[in-house]
């Protein structure tokens, strides 16, 4: 989508980076790093002052004690950590349940584990999900459950008694919650995050997966983490040693000063997207499309117009060549088979207020059509 919308000119809300600067403090403590020479490679499961400051961020946040030297793996973003945790503990036959719609990811990471997949799915307008229908993916072949709040692509944030059911399930089947937290940060109207390692009895069956992608506004530095019981670790960090090696040092260093912000920053953050969200909401539903206000992260699902329209990815192609913006087919979020989202279209809105404006302009020629 990001190539089509270069080709047509066309304003991209389809990829979830932000096309405004990262924070000034941040980008100085990477160009420090560089100068004073941190430029070799860092230990392969982290330098130690970011494994430091992850610890210290998880103990003040949540109140959870981690161990650097036995429990944390700094990776290239989250998404080595998944594929890398993945790789340490799927086997061959066994199955992972995921919630669909999905991020795309998450499927192929399964596949090349040689593991399969089990779909349950997420209702709109509220994403919730069937109880009994989450228990019946679940069997006695379920090696993990992949939980991602809050939600790409839904705006989904999973509630406490959502969790205590997934992790009640866990332990009834012995499977590991493997969860990626990307967007912890990022809630709208109260909303609150929950890591579901921190219930009862879900410390030594859980993987958390998190990144300086998001939270930061730098998906373009490869940094992120995976929290989990030594034993896990141990695999996790064998996975992660043969991908890659380790993570960029000189901005292991930053990521230790960016962990270590004030409650302003994430204020802040708050505060921004929240307003982001507001304008694309209105923006969406002035020009006729019916959305799904998003609890959570940058995305807000869409449903596209009754009329003239096949499926999704009709409609997203006149959107980029016609109208003049890019978002992502709804369908690319579930599984072929389903044949999910063929009505549903995604946007993000981790843009600067030109940006969302001028979609705005674009998007509003769809009340003509
Ligand atoms: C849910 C989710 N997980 C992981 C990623 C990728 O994370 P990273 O940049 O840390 O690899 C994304 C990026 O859009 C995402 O939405």
């Amino acid at each position: 989508m990001t190539r089509l919308a270069i080709r047509h000119g066309s304003i991209n809300l389809a990829q979830g980076y932000p096309d405004f600067p990262a924070p000034t403090a941040i980008k100085q403590a990477a160009a420090d790093a560089i100068a004073a020479d941190i430029n070799q490679y860092a230990i392969t499961w982290g330098a130690k002052p970011f494994r430091n400051a992850i610890a210290a961020k998880y103990a003040r946040t949540y109140g959870m004690d981690f161990d650097p030297e036995r429990e944390i793996t700094v990776c290239c973003g989250a998404t080595e950590g998944m594929i890398a945790s993945l790789l340490a503990v799927l086997d061959p036959g066994d199955e992972v349940v995921l919630f669909e719609p999905f991020y795309e990811n998450y499927g192929p990471d399964t596949q090349l584990c040689g593991a399969e997949s089990r779909y349950v799915k997420l209702h709109a307008p509220d994403w919730t999900f069937d109880r009994d229908e989450l228990r019946r993916a679940f069997t006695p072949k379920t090696k993990a459950i992949i939980l991602n709040s809050p939600n790409n692509p839904t705006g989904k944030v999973f509630t406490r008694s959502e969790l205590e059911y997934v992790a009640s399930l866990c332990q009834e089947f012995d499977a590991l919650a493997i969860t990626d937290e990307i967007y912890e940060h990022i809630l709208y109207d109260g909303a609150v995050h929950v890591p579901i390692m921190s219930l009862p009895g879900m410390r030594e069956r859980s993987i958390l997966v998190n990144s300086m992608s998001k939270t930061y506004s730098v998906t373009g530095w490869r940094v992120g983490w995976v929290l989990a019981p030594p034993d896990l670790t141990d695999s996790i960090r064998k996975v992660h040693d043969f991908l890659t090696v380790g993570a960029a040092a000189p901005l292991q260093a930053a990521g230790a000063m960016a962990l270590g912000l004030s409650s302003e920053y994430y204020t802040g953050l708050v505060h921004e997207y929240t307003n982001r969200r507001d304008h694309i909401v209105d923006t969406l539903q002035s020009a006729g499309l019916r959305c799904f206000v998003p609890s959570g992260a940058y995305y807000v699902m869409a449903e596209i117009p009754g009329r003239g329209f096949d499926n999704d990815l009709y409609f997203v192609r006149y959107l980029i060549e016609d109208i003049g913006v890019a978002c992502v087919p709804g369908s690319s979020f579930y599984s072929p088979s389903s044949g999910g989202g063929s009505r549903q279209v995604r946007f993000c809105f981790c843009k600067k207020y030109e940006t969302l404006e001028a979609a705005r302009s674009q998007l509003l020629k769809l009340k003509d059509r």
